[in-house]
């Protein structure tokens, strides 16, 4: 304010200057060595604000520009948040419909063991274990949203060491034999003999390679193969999920890794499916430096490549 006021008072002085040497170039009895004089003044105060004028019109251009960026700053943020908000709102609907689900379905065996006064015990241990299933659907999307959510602040807590990805991957393996014979699927694992150590967090690694071979026996019609592979390169280690299911389009694989992203291919034995697995195998595993690929074709079955850095120990 302090620059405004001193340089309006620049302007004054100058105006009140021209305004005193026009006037006397009025007085027709000034000689004419006087009259020169008085012109040189006015021309050279002309100049003078001439000069302060352009001044400020640069000036002025200045503030516009930069406040034109800061419109198209705002602008931006408002999109930002509208955006935030339409994901917000989806992200609502999504958890409310998943959890209001099992909700009914636990109300509902609750009500009939209540309102059956000689339920045998069998029938009654049957609903509570349908309950109970409920009940654990909806803990593990809990559980899953707050691990997004957790990635998304950075707060989940990473533990990278080494570890042996071939020890990791065959318990997975053999976790998931019982829900694969179930659907007469059959999982090939296939490891060097050699350790195969990656540096990555011990639990999150299990959390990912089970997330891979759970979506292989999910979408893989009955009677299909599975093969699990771990091998290492030079500086990375592997583990490749491969599976005989529908495959996924090339649409589809855009989208593949949102979150809340059910696509075309559905659960073929009455599992569940959230869309929130591989958006978190892909967060976590960039998160511990890796990255996380699918190769596939509508009908040709689908490959999912995880890649770790390799420790110097193996
Ligand atoms: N191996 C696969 N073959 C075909 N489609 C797949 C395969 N893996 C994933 N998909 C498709 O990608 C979608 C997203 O998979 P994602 O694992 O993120 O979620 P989900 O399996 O539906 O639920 P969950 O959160 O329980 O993992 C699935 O709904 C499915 O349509
Ligand atoms: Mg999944």
């Amino acid at each position: 304010m302090e620059a405004v006021a001193e340089r309006d008072d620049v302007f004054e002085k100058e105006v009140a200057a021209l305004e005193r040497a026009k006037t006397a170039l009025r007085n027709e009895d000034l000689p004419a060595e006087e009259r020169l004089k008085e012109f040189a003044t006015l021309t050279r105060h002309y100049e003078k604000l001439l000069r302060q004028a352009t001044k400020l019109t640069r000036l002025g251009d200045g503030y516009q520009r930069k406040m034109l960026l800061a419109f198209e700053e705002i602008d931006r943020q408002k999109s930002e948040l509208a955006a935030l908000d339409n994901e917000k709102n989806e992200f609502l609907g999504i958890v409310a419909h998943d959890l209001k689900n099992p909700l009914n379905i636990i109300g509902g065996y609750i009500a009939m063991i209540l309102e059956e006064d000689d339920m045998d015990a069998a029938e009654r241990a049957g609903y509570l274990r349908k309950a109970a299933e409920a009940s654990r659907r909806m803990l593990e999307l809990i559980r899953n949203l707050l691990d997004v959510n957790a990635i998304e602040r950075g707060q989940m807590a990473f533990q990278a060491e080494p570890c042996d990805l071939a020890g990791f991957a065959s318990q997975v393996v053999d976790a998931y034999r019982p829900a694969a014979a179930a659907k007469d699927q059959t999982i090939h694992y296939a490891a060097p003999p050699q350790r195969v150590v990656a540096v990555a967090d011990e639990s999150i690694l299990t959390q990912l390679c089970d997330n891979l071979l759970s979506n292989a026996v999910k979408y893989s019609a009955r009677g299909k193969d599975i093969w699990v592979t771990v091998s290492a390169e030079d500086d990375a280690v592997l583990y490749e999920v491969r599976d005989e299911g529908p495959g996924i389009s090339e649409d589809d694989q855009k989208k593949l890794f949102g979150k809340f992203a059910r696509l075309s291919a559905r659960p073929t034995g009455g599992e569940h499916s959230t869309g929130l697995g591989l958006s978190i195998v892909k967060r976590l595993t960039e998160a511990m430096n890796g990255s996380v690929a699918c190769v596939s074709r509508l009908g040709e079955g689908s490959r999912f490549i995880l890649r770790f850095p390799r420790s110097a120990q193996g």
